[in-house]
Protein backbone atom coordinates (compact mmCIF):
# COMPACT_ATOMS: atom_id res chain seq x y z
CA UNK A 1 0.00 0.00 0.00
CA UNK A 2 1.44 3.58 -0.78
CA UNK A 3 1.55 6.07 1.75
CA UNK A 4 -1.17 7.93 2.79
CA UNK A 5 -0.79 11.56 0.99
CA UNK A 6 -1.77 14.83 2.52
CA UNK A 7 -5.39 14.41 4.20
CA UNK A 8 -6.93 17.78 3.37
CA UNK A 9 -9.13 16.72 1.55
CA UNK A 10 -12.23 15.45 3.50
CA UNK A 11 -14.90 13.62 2.06
CA UNK A 12 -18.75 12.93 3.52
CA UNK A 13 -19.79 9.40 2.56
CA UNK A 14 -23.75 9.03 3.01
CA UNK A 15 -25.34 5.39 3.24
CA UNK A 16 -27.13 2.74 4.83
CA UNK A 17 -25.10 0.88 4.22
CA UNK A 18 -22.31 -0.17 6.79
CA UNK A 19 -20.22 -2.64 4.25
CA UNK A 20 -20.22 0.26 2.00
CA UNK A 21 -19.24 3.22 4.46
CA UNK A 22 -16.42 0.86 5.48
CA UNK A 23 -15.12 -0.23 2.13
CA UNK A 24 -15.21 3.34 0.95
CA UNK A 25 -13.53 4.57 4.08
CA UNK A 26 -10.64 2.44 4.00
CA UNK A 27 -10.04 2.77 0.57
CA UNK A 28 -10.18 6.35 0.36
CA UNK A 29 -7.98 6.69 3.27
CA UNK A 30 -5.37 4.64 1.71
CA UNK A 31 -5.45 7.31 -0.64
CA UNK A 32 -4.58 9.94 1.73
CA UNK A 33 -8.30 11.25 2.35
CA UNK A 34 -10.05 12.16 5.55
CA UNK A 35 -13.51 10.38 4.81
CA UNK A 36 -16.85 11.17 7.59
CA UNK A 37 -20.10 9.46 7.37
CA UNK A 38 -23.73 9.37 7.79
CA UNK A 39 -26.74 7.40 7.03
CA UNK A 40 -29.44 10.14 6.50
CA UNK A 41 -29.46 13.43 4.91
CA UNK A 42 -30.52 15.83 8.21
CA UNK A 43 -27.53 13.99 9.62
CA UNK A 44 -25.73 14.65 6.36
CA UNK A 45 -25.96 18.07 6.60
CA UNK A 46 -25.40 19.03 9.66
CA UNK A 47 -21.86 17.25 8.90
CA UNK A 48 -21.54 19.59 5.98
CA UNK A 49 -22.23 22.56 8.20
CA UNK A 50 -20.30 22.41 10.67
CA UNK A 51 -17.18 20.85 8.42
CA UNK A 52 -15.05 21.96 5.40
CA UNK A 53 -15.94 19.28 3.51
CA UNK A 54 -14.97 19.15 -0.50
CA UNK A 55 -17.21 16.02 -1.56
CA UNK A 56 -20.35 14.03 -0.99
CA UNK A 57 -20.70 10.64 -2.20
CA UNK A 58 -23.99 9.65 -2.18
CA UNK A 59 -25.60 6.67 -2.10
CA UNK A 60 -28.62 7.01 -3.96
CA UNK A 61 -31.26 4.42 -1.97
CA UNK A 62 -34.81 6.02 -1.96
CA UNK A 63 -36.94 7.21 -0.31
CA UNK A 64 -34.56 9.38 2.35
CA UNK A 65 -31.65 9.33 -0.28
CA UNK A 66 -32.90 10.22 -3.42
CA UNK A 67 -32.30 12.70 -6.59
CA UNK A 68 -34.09 15.07 -4.60
CA UNK A 69 -31.14 14.59 -1.40
CA UNK A 70 -28.55 15.34 -4.07
CA UNK A 71 -30.32 18.21 -5.29
CA UNK A 72 -30.59 20.13 -2.19
CA UNK A 73 -27.41 19.21 -1.20
CA UNK A 74 -26.14 21.04 -4.30
CA UNK A 75 -28.29 24.25 -3.31
CA UNK A 76 -27.70 24.58 0.32
CA UNK A 77 -23.73 23.40 0.10
CA UNK A 78 -22.80 24.72 -3.61
CA UNK A 79 -19.01 24.83 -2.55
CA UNK A 80 -19.60 21.13 -2.39
CA UNK A 81 -19.17 18.65 -4.81
CA UNK A 82 -21.46 15.41 -5.04
CA UNK A 83 -20.71 11.96 -6.89
CA UNK A 84 -23.68 9.70 -6.69
CA UNK A 85 -24.13 5.69 -6.10
CA UNK A 86 -26.60 4.05 -7.42
CA UNK A 87 -27.48 -0.25 -8.30
CA UNK A 88 -26.50 -1.60 -11.11
CA UNK A 89 -29.56 -2.36 -12.89
CA UNK A 90 -30.91 1.88 -11.83
CA UNK A 91 -29.18 3.38 -14.49
CA UNK A 92 -32.20 6.33 -14.98
CA UNK A 93 -31.24 7.09 -11.21
CA UNK A 94 -27.71 7.94 -12.46
CA UNK A 95 -28.43 9.95 -15.36
CA UNK A 96 -31.11 11.56 -13.00
CA UNK A 97 -28.21 12.16 -10.52
CA UNK A 98 -25.82 13.71 -13.42
CA UNK A 99 -28.83 16.16 -14.63
CA UNK A 100 -29.07 17.36 -10.77
CA UNK A 101 -25.34 18.67 -10.57
CA UNK A 102 -23.44 15.57 -9.68
CA UNK A 103 -19.95 15.62 -10.73
CA UNK A 104 -20.06 11.71 -11.62
CA UNK A 105 -21.44 8.63 -11.00
CA UNK A 106 -20.69 4.85 -9.97
CA UNK A 107 -22.48 1.44 -10.40
CA UNK A 108 -22.61 -0.88 -7.32
CA UNK A 109 -20.88 -3.67 -6.78
CA UNK A 110 -18.49 -1.02 -6.28
CA UNK A 111 -14.82 -1.93 -7.37
CA UNK A 112 -11.76 0.32 -5.85
CA UNK A 113 -10.01 1.60 -8.23
CA UNK A 114 -13.15 2.63 -10.08
CA UNK A 115 -14.34 4.50 -6.67
CA UNK A 116 -10.87 6.24 -6.42
CA UNK A 117 -10.42 7.05 -10.28
CA UNK A 118 -13.90 9.03 -9.88
CA UNK A 119 -13.41 10.13 -6.51
CA UNK A 120 -10.26 12.19 -7.94
CA UNK A 121 -11.91 13.07 -10.91
CA UNK A 122 -14.79 14.43 -9.04
CA UNK A 123 -12.58 16.59 -6.88
CA UNK A 124 -10.67 17.98 -10.02
CA UNK A 125 -14.09 19.05 -11.19
CA UNK A 126 -14.61 20.91 -8.17
CA UNK A 127 -11.33 22.57 -7.97
CA UNK A 128 -11.57 23.77 -11.63
CA UNK A 129 -15.17 25.54 -10.45
CA UNK A 130 -14.56 26.59 -7.72
CA UNK A 131 -10.85 28.72 -9.52
CA UNK A 132 -14.05 29.52 -12.02
CA UNK A 133 -15.86 30.53 -9.32
CA UNK A 134 -12.99 32.53 -8.20
CA UNK A 135 -11.98 34.29 -11.27
CA UNK A 136 -15.55 35.43 -11.86
CA UNK A 137 -15.49 36.91 -8.20
CA UNK A 138 -12.21 38.86 -8.81
CA UNK A 139 -13.43 40.15 -12.31
CA UNK A 140 -16.58 41.44 -10.69
CA UNK A 141 -14.84 43.43 -8.09
CA UNK A 142 -12.15 45.04 -9.63
CA UNK A 143 -14.09 46.34 -12.66
CA UNK A 144 -16.67 47.10 -9.83
CA UNK A 145 -14.01 49.15 -8.41
CA UNK A 146 -13.69 50.97 -12.35
CA UNK A 147 -17.13 51.80 -12.36
CA UNK A 148 -17.43 52.82 -8.53
CA UNK A 149 -17.54 56.68 -9.52
CA UNK A 150 -20.30 55.60 -11.88
CA UNK A 151 -22.23 52.96 -9.98
CA UNK A 152 -23.04 52.36 -6.18
CA UNK A 153 -23.31 48.56 -6.82
CA UNK A 154 -22.04 46.15 -8.77
CA UNK A 155 -25.58 45.60 -10.23
CA UNK A 156 -25.01 47.00 -13.42
CA UNK A 157 -22.34 44.87 -14.57
CA UNK A 158 -23.68 41.38 -13.59
CA UNK A 159 -26.98 41.89 -15.32
CA UNK A 160 -24.89 43.06 -18.69
CA UNK A 161 -23.05 40.10 -18.22
CA UNK A 162 -26.03 37.52 -17.89
CA UNK A 163 -28.20 39.42 -20.29
CA UNK A 164 -25.21 38.98 -23.15
CA UNK A 165 -24.82 35.03 -22.48
CA UNK A 166 -28.94 35.02 -22.65
CA UNK A 167 -28.12 36.67 -26.13
CA UNK A 168 -25.16 34.12 -26.74
CA UNK A 169 -27.27 30.97 -25.69
CA UNK A 170 -30.16 32.07 -28.29
CA UNK A 171 -27.42 32.82 -30.56
CA UNK A 172 -26.75 28.80 -30.14
CA UNK A 173 -23.25 29.70 -28.99
CA UNK A 174 -21.34 27.24 -27.39
CA UNK A 175 -21.22 26.62 -24.17
CA UNK A 176 -17.83 28.08 -23.45
CA UNK A 177 -17.34 30.84 -25.38
CA UNK A 178 -21.32 31.74 -23.58
CA UNK A 179 -19.53 31.40 -19.67
CA UNK A 180 -16.90 33.83 -21.47
CA UNK A 181 -19.39 36.47 -23.01
CA UNK A 182 -21.17 36.40 -19.06
CA UNK A 183 -17.63 37.52 -17.72
CA UNK A 184 -15.45 39.39 -20.70
CA UNK A 185 -19.06 42.13 -21.36
CA UNK A 186 -18.64 43.13 -17.45
CA UNK A 187 -15.62 44.84 -18.62
CA UNK A 188 -16.83 46.54 -21.30
CA UNK A 189 -16.33 50.16 -20.22
CA UNK A 190 -12.97 49.33 -18.18
CA UNK A 191 -11.45 51.95 -20.18
CA UNK A 192 -13.67 54.38 -18.00
CA UNK A 193 -10.75 53.77 -15.45
CA UNK A 194 -8.99 56.75 -17.34
CA UNK A 195 -11.90 59.30 -17.77
CA UNK A 196 -11.67 62.27 -15.42
CA UNK A 197 -14.15 61.97 -12.81
CA UNK A 198 -15.92 65.86 -13.91
CA UNK A 199 -16.41 65.13 -17.71
CA UNK A 200 -18.02 61.20 -16.21
CA UNK A 201 -20.42 62.63 -13.94
CA UNK A 202 -21.38 65.59 -15.43
CA UNK A 203 -25.26 66.14 -15.53
CA UNK A 204 -25.02 68.87 -18.38
CA UNK A 205 -24.42 68.02 -22.01
CA UNK A 206 -20.84 67.33 -22.78
CA UNK A 207 -18.52 69.53 -25.64
CA UNK A 208 -17.12 67.81 -28.39
CA UNK A 209 -13.51 67.98 -27.28
CA UNK A 210 -14.97 66.25 -23.61
CA UNK A 211 -16.96 63.83 -25.92
CA UNK A 212 -14.27 62.83 -27.90
CA UNK A 213 -12.32 62.31 -24.28
CA UNK A 214 -14.87 59.98 -23.42
CA UNK A 215 -15.17 58.03 -26.78
CA UNK A 216 -11.43 57.22 -25.86
CA UNK A 217 -12.47 54.45 -23.08
CA UNK A 218 -12.92 52.04 -26.06
CA UNK A 219 -9.30 52.40 -27.00
CA UNK A 220 -8.29 52.34 -23.43
CA UNK A 221 -10.13 49.42 -22.42
CA UNK A 222 -8.71 47.44 -25.33
CA UNK A 223 -4.62 48.48 -24.52
CA UNK A 224 -5.66 47.55 -21.16
CA UNK A 225 -6.76 44.17 -22.08
CA UNK A 226 -4.39 43.62 -24.96
CA UNK A 227 -2.37 40.76 -25.53
CA UNK A 228 -3.47 38.31 -23.56
CA UNK A 229 -3.00 34.56 -24.66
CA UNK A 230 -6.47 33.56 -23.06
CA UNK A 231 -9.49 33.93 -25.01
CA UNK A 232 -11.85 34.92 -22.28
CA UNK A 233 -10.07 38.34 -22.52
CA UNK A 234 -9.02 38.49 -26.04
CA UNK A 235 -13.00 38.30 -26.37
CA UNK A 236 -13.20 41.18 -23.36
CA UNK A 237 -10.74 43.35 -26.11
CA UNK A 238 -13.11 42.88 -28.77
CA UNK A 239 -15.83 43.88 -26.85
CA UNK A 240 -14.02 47.05 -25.05
CA UNK A 241 -12.98 47.97 -28.20
CA UNK A 242 -16.17 47.96 -29.96
CA UNK A 243 -19.00 47.96 -28.02
CA UNK A 244 -20.17 51.37 -29.20
CA UNK A 245 -19.93 50.41 -33.07
CA UNK A 246 -23.29 50.75 -34.78
CA UNK A 247 -24.37 48.63 -37.10
CA UNK A 248 -24.99 51.82 -40.13
CA UNK A 249 -21.03 52.78 -38.89
CA UNK A 250 -22.35 55.76 -37.22
CA UNK A 251 -20.93 54.46 -33.92
CA UNK A 252 -16.81 54.63 -32.67
CA UNK A 253 -13.97 54.63 -32.66
CA UNK A 254 -13.89 52.97 -36.19
CA UNK A 255 -17.54 53.34 -37.23
CA UNK A 256 -17.48 49.59 -38.20
CA UNK A 257 -20.15 48.36 -41.04
CA UNK A 258 -22.58 45.37 -39.96
CA UNK A 259 -20.43 42.00 -39.67
CA UNK A 260 -17.64 43.56 -39.29
CA UNK A 261 -17.98 44.70 -35.72
CA UNK A 262 -17.49 41.41 -33.96
CA UNK A 263 -20.51 39.87 -32.93
CA UNK A 264 -19.69 39.48 -29.21
CA UNK A 265 -19.78 43.29 -29.02
CA UNK A 266 -23.30 43.24 -31.32
CA UNK A 267 -24.57 41.62 -28.46
CA UNK A 268 -23.23 43.92 -25.67
CA UNK A 269 -24.25 46.97 -27.35
CA UNK A 270 -28.00 45.82 -26.69
CA UNK A 271 -27.43 44.33 -23.49
CA UNK A 272 -25.44 47.43 -22.07
CA UNK A 273 -28.12 49.61 -23.63
CA UNK A 274 -31.14 47.83 -22.25
CA UNK A 275 -29.69 48.16 -18.88
CA UNK A 276 -28.49 51.90 -18.97
CA UNK A 277 -31.85 53.17 -20.55
CA UNK A 278 -33.36 51.07 -17.18
CA UNK A 279 -30.92 52.84 -14.11
CA UNK A 280 -31.55 56.24 -13.40
CA UNK A 281 -28.47 58.46 -14.08
CA UNK A 282 -27.32 61.71 -12.19
CA UNK A 283 -28.55 63.21 -15.24
CA UNK A 284 -31.78 61.23 -15.56
CA UNK A 285 -34.26 59.42 -14.08
CA UNK A 286 -34.92 55.66 -15.12
CA UNK A 287 -36.98 55.12 -18.22
CA UNK A 288 -39.95 52.60 -17.93
CA UNK A 289 -39.86 49.94 -19.62
CA UNK A 290 -42.11 50.67 -22.32
CA UNK A 291 -39.99 53.63 -23.24
CA UNK A 292 -37.05 51.66 -23.01
CA UNK A 293 -37.97 49.34 -25.33
CA UNK A 294 -39.47 52.11 -27.51
CA UNK A 295 -36.20 54.03 -27.49
CA UNK A 296 -34.06 50.53 -28.58
CA UNK A 297 -36.94 49.66 -31.33
CA UNK A 298 -36.03 53.62 -33.20
CA UNK A 299 -32.76 51.79 -33.24
CA UNK A 300 -33.08 48.11 -34.57
CA UNK A 301 -31.74 49.12 -38.10
CA UNK A 302 -28.83 51.94 -37.73
CA UNK A 303 -27.73 50.91 -34.24
CA UNK A 304 -28.26 47.31 -33.86
CA UNK A 305 -27.54 44.06 -35.54
CA UNK A 306 -31.71 43.57 -36.52
CA UNK A 307 -31.27 39.60 -36.38
CA UNK A 308 -29.83 40.04 -32.41
CA UNK A 309 -32.23 42.68 -31.45
CA UNK A 310 -35.32 40.62 -32.68
CA UNK A 311 -33.67 37.88 -30.56
CA UNK A 312 -33.40 40.57 -27.84
CA UNK A 313 -37.49 41.13 -27.83
CA UNK A 314 -38.35 37.10 -28.05
CA UNK A 315 -35.61 36.87 -24.85
CA UNK A 316 -37.56 39.96 -22.64
CA UNK A 317 -39.23 37.65 -20.04
CA UNK A 318 -36.15 36.16 -19.77
CA UNK A 319 -34.37 40.09 -19.65
CA UNK A 320 -37.05 40.89 -16.82
CA UNK A 321 -36.14 37.45 -14.54
CA UNK A 322 -32.37 38.77 -14.54
CA UNK A 323 -33.60 41.70 -13.60
CA UNK A 324 -35.47 41.10 -11.05
CA UNK A 325 -33.47 38.56 -10.00
CA UNK A 326 -30.35 40.96 -9.51
CA UNK A 327 -32.67 43.38 -8.83
CA UNK A 328 -32.61 47.40 -9.51
CA UNK A 329 -32.46 49.68 -6.52
FE1 LIG B 1 -18.86 52.20 -23.04
FE1 LIG C 1 -22.10 49.81 -19.18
Amino acid sequence: MKEAADNSVDILIVTRESQIREDLTRWLNAEGYHCMASVEPAEAWTILQENDLSLVIADLEPPELDVDFLTKTREKFPDVGVTALTDFDNRETAVQALKAGAYGYLLKPLEETEVVNSVSNALLCHRTAAIQQREKDLVLRLVWAVEWRDEATDDHIRRVGLYSAALAKALNWEKQRIDEIELAATMHDIGKVAVADGIQLRAERLTKEEFAVVRKHTQIGARILDGSRFSLLRMAREIALNHHEKWDGSGYPKGLVGEKIPESARIVAIADVYDVLSIPRIYRPAHSEEDVLDIMKAGRDQHYDPRIFDCFLDLLPEFQRIRTEISLD
